[in-house]
């Protein structure tokens, strides 16, 4: 589903990313950890092709990021869904609006969005703000917008950059519980996080930790786990 090899990336004269390997297989369950400003969004944001491969080489979903040009993007965001850290969601449109957007985009019939939209907005319980425009929702509802929208256009790969942010414990918990339903149903899901909460919930979920630009297998050190 995903492999990078000796990718590095600069902001200027800042090194975001050094020299990073990585796989995942499809249907892996990924965490992927590490203090703020280890890199973690810069690294996503290559995996969607928000950022160019500058050194090293990328391939995603089936798309060598090396040579995909711009204008075919579309494809693969059309199989890569994002979680972003700040939402990206309208928040002048409503719920239902921001949730069918990427199915409208995909040309899908009217009766099928109202059914699959409203099936994702009741599992993050969020059904009773179906209608409501999204500048009137708590950071944390704007957040389960923000995955509800990632999800129902069932990607192949579902990558969260902290999605539980902004959520209380339950929750977190739950929105969890929603990442475990689409990974049983066989999408790769990749997650930044530092909540060791949610990743001791998936105790068998696949840890990677990215400290000062550099990754490496495992959870951190300081984190408690082996
Ligand atoms: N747009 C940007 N311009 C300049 N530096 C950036 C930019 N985005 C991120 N960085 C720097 O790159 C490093 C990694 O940032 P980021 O990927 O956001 O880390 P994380 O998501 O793990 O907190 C940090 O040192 C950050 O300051
Ligand atoms: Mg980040």
């Amino acid at each position: 589903m995903i492999s990078i090899s000796k990718l590095s990336y600069s902001f200027g004269r800042q090194l975001a990313l050094k020299d990073i390997n990585f796989c995942m297989k499809p249907g892996e369950f990924v965490f992927l950890c590490g203090p703020s400003g280890a890199g973690k969004t810069t690294f996503m944001r290559i995996l969607h092709g928000a950022l160019p491969v500058q050194r090293g080489k990328a391939d995603v979903a089936g798309y060598d990021l090396n040579t995909l040009p711009e204008s075919r993007k579309h494809l693969l965001r059309r199989d890569v869904s994002v979680v972003f850290q700040d939402f990206k969601i309208l928040t002048n449109q409503t719920v239902f609006a921001n949730v069918a957007l990427p199915l409208k985009v995909r040309g899908i019939g009217q009766h099928i969005i109202e059914k699959r939209v409203r099936a994702v907005l009741r599992s993050l319980h969020l059904d009773h703000k179906t209608g409501a425009p999204c500048e009137e929702l708590s950071g944390g509802e704007q957040q389960r917008v923000a995955v509800a929208r990632a999800v129902v256009v069932k990607p192949k790969l579902l990558l969260a950059d902290e999605p539980t942010g902004n959520l209380d414990h339950e929750l977190s918990m739950r929105m969890m519980d929603i990442f475990q339903q689409f990974h049983k149903f066989g999408t790769s899901i990749m997650i930044a996080t530092h909540n060791r909460e949610i990743m001791e919930r998936m105790a068998d979920a696949r840890i990677v930790t990215l400290e000062d630009g550099t990754m490496r297998e495992g959870c951190a050190p300081s984190g408690g786990r082996p």
